[in-house]
């Protein structure tokens, strides 16, 4: 089975977490797509979504679901996001896509996050296999880079891509993240960081792993 028919799988499991008549919070990114489309079909029974990013809203609004603003809906009862990077602890790496800082925005208003991957996002240590990105105020780009440099880091601008946000990505290799939730608090803590793409704090509640041997929830 290849990866994007995982991604499906995973998708489609998600959907028993969507209740009739409600506003569903939507992440971003290719496993997500895989989701919308499956929000798609049953779009008639519920009230709309909140997207964590200009490209997942413009595909729910194309499928005909209504986009709600995060600023009018107190709670959410499930966020629905993949992954780059996922722990036993049901922790994550995010942001590949550059949309982490509305992505916890989100992932904050929901009561339950369901993270959908497929099994190659699995590893033990954060930081194993994908850089950690980290959303930066432009002019505060180098100063974050030296600090990043400082614990350890290794801190690659990407190149050409301005966030949702107006802001720039650092992607930051060489980092085996023992104690997520630490190193997630400090970097925020970093003068001109909007947010980083270690989701500790907040982690997920549910995951689904679509894989050869099909869909697998971990509770
Ligand atoms: C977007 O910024 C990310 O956090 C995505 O959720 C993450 O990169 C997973 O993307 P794929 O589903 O495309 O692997």
């Amino acid at each position: 089975m290849d990866q994007l028919e995982m991604k499906k799988q995973a998708a489609q499991a998600a959907l028993k977490y969507v209740q009739p008549d409600s506003i569903v919070g939507v992440g971003s990114g290719s496993t997500v797509n895989c989701f919308i489309d499956a929000l798609g079909a049953i779009s008639d029974q519920i009230k709309g979504a909140v997207a964590a990013s200009k490209e997942s809203e413009r595909r729910l609004s194309a499928l005909g679901i209504e986009v709600f603003n995060a600023n009018d809906v107190s709670a959410l009862d499930i966020y629905v996001d993949g992954a780059d990077e996922i722990n036993p602890q049901k922790m994550m790496i995010k942001g590949g896509g550059a949309a982490l800082t509305r992505e916890k925005i989100v992932s904050s208003l929901a009561k339950k996050f369901i993270c959908i991957v497929d099994s190659s996002k699995q590893v033990d240590v954060l930081g194993s296999t994908f850089p950690l990105p980290v959303e930066v105020i432009p002019m505060a780009r180098s100063y974050v880079a030296r600090k990043l440099v400082g614990l350890g880091g290794a801190p690659e601008y990407r190149e050409g891509v301005v966030t949702d946000n107006g802001n720039v990505i650092l992607d930051v290799y060489n980092f085996k993240i023992m104690q997520p939730m630490e190193m997630e608090k400090t970097l925020n803590n970093i003068a001109g960081v909007v947010t980083n793409g270690i989701f500790a704090l907040r982690s997920a509640d549910i995951v689904i792993v679509g894989s050869a041997q099909g869909a697998q929830v971990l509770v």
